[in-house]
């Protein structure tokens, strides 16, 4: 049960963030300003409501499990996972709930790009860490 709820979680979240990503720049790139506000405001709702539960679960779990393993991936993983949170919470989050804000005002100028761009690259590394937690944990539970 346990392994099989951080599977769920983790996968959950994980492709949670990547939509959020592959969805903010296809907006920038083909929208126009109310469907990029839209999105923005998507992110923030249902967007991160789901996301932090799915991220709590997948850390909790992850724990859980790793009391009964002594691999040694086991605190490769739990250190990206403090990279993953810390970066959730202190940058991706607040990016989210911001820009929103700027795009349901129609305020799309360099202050937005700016705080954009940072949002992107701060997701594009979760979903990396993300990546390598998964292929970690694949092989870890086959005893790799
Ligand atoms: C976003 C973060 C994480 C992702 C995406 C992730 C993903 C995965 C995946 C896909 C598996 C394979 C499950 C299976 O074969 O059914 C797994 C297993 C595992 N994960 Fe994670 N994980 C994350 C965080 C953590 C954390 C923080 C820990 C704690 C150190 C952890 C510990 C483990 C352990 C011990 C296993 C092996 C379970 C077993 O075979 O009994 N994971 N993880």
């Amino acid at each position: 049960m346990g392994k099989r709820l951080h599977l769920a979680a983790a996968l959950l979240a994980t492709v949670i963030v990547t939509v959020f990503c592959t969805a903010t720049l296809t907006v920038e790139l083909l929208g126009t300003h109310p469907q990029v506000a839209l999105v923005k405001q998507l992110i923030v709702f249902p967007g991160l409501a789901i996301l932090i539960p799915a991220l709590a679960v997948t850390g909790l779990s992850g724990d859980r499990l790793a009391q009964t393993h002594g691999h040694p991936l086991v605190g490769r993983k739990m250190r990206r996972m403090r990279l993953i949170a810390g970066n959730g919470v202190l940058v991706l989050a607040p990016c989210a709930l911001y820009l929103s804000h700027l795009a349901s005002a129609g305020r799309f100028h360099a202050r937005f790009v700016t705080i954009q761009g940072l949002e992107i690259c701060a997701g594009i590394t979760n979903v990396v860490l993300m990546a390598l937690n998964i292929r970690d944990g694949l092989r870890i539970s086959r005893g790799l």
